[in-house]
């Protein structure tokens, strides 16, 4: 397993997918997990995090505790309480400057789709949550080459009665160093 991000900060997509790797249907999420919010808050609390404009808008709001980094083409974009960019390179150089000043270990990728699929090659560490389910959808999470990575830990989650299925939080370690 390679732990070697050089200086940079270790990149972390957080993810949950389901068994068919669907994300997302209609700009949102097509299951009801609160447990796994509780999840992906304390996995993103404190770190830089960069996701597309398309899911930045579904959530609609910043969330408190993380600087927000938003991709977009767009060169009008703008909101309250984020920081936009134009690229993904843009994108993970801010990242690594807001972790290195504010002294954490992690940038996180936050998705969705797009986001996800064209930061993979740069990405160190995947944090997914591994839903049972095979729902309808219109955004789906690469297929992991398992040449280019390794299951570290994989823990069941613990289902709450508001919970719409069964899930493991399954972290992969890339095996062979990421893109710069
Ligand atoms: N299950 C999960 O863990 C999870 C997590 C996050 C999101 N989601 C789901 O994923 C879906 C959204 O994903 P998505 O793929 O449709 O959209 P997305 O990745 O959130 O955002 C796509 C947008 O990002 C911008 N973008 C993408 N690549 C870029 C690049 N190289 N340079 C500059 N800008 C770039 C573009 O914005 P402009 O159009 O403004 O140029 C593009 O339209 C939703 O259903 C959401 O609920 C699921």
């Amino acid at each position: 397993m390679s732990d070697t991000t050089g200086d940079r900060p270790r990149r972390t997509i957080v993810v949950g997918y389901a068994r068919n790797r669907m994300i997302g249907r209609d700009n949102w999420m097509p299951w009801q997990l609160p447990s796994d919010l509780k999840h992906f808050k304390s996995a993103t609390m404190g770190k830089p995090m960069i996701l597309g404009r398309k899911t930045f808008q579904s959530i609609g709001k910043p969330l408190p505790g993380r600087t927000m980094i938003v991709v977009t083409r767009d060169p009008g974009f703008q909101a309250d309480g984020i920081q936009v960019v134009s690229s993904i390179r843009q994108a993970l150089d801010v990242a690594d400057a807001v972790a290195n000043r504010d002294g954490v270990r992690d940038v996180i990728i936050a998705g969705g789709g797009q986001i996800y699929a064209e930061a993979l090659p740069f990405t160190d560490r995947i944090i997914a949550t591994e839903v049972a389910l095979e729902p309808e959808g219109d955004t789906q999470f690469p297929e992991l080459d398992p040449a280019h990575w390794i299951v570290s830990s994989r823990v069941a989650g613990e289902r709450g009665p508001r919970d719409d299925a069964a899930f493991e939080i399954v972290t992969y370690d890339r095996l062979s160093a990421a893109g710069d």
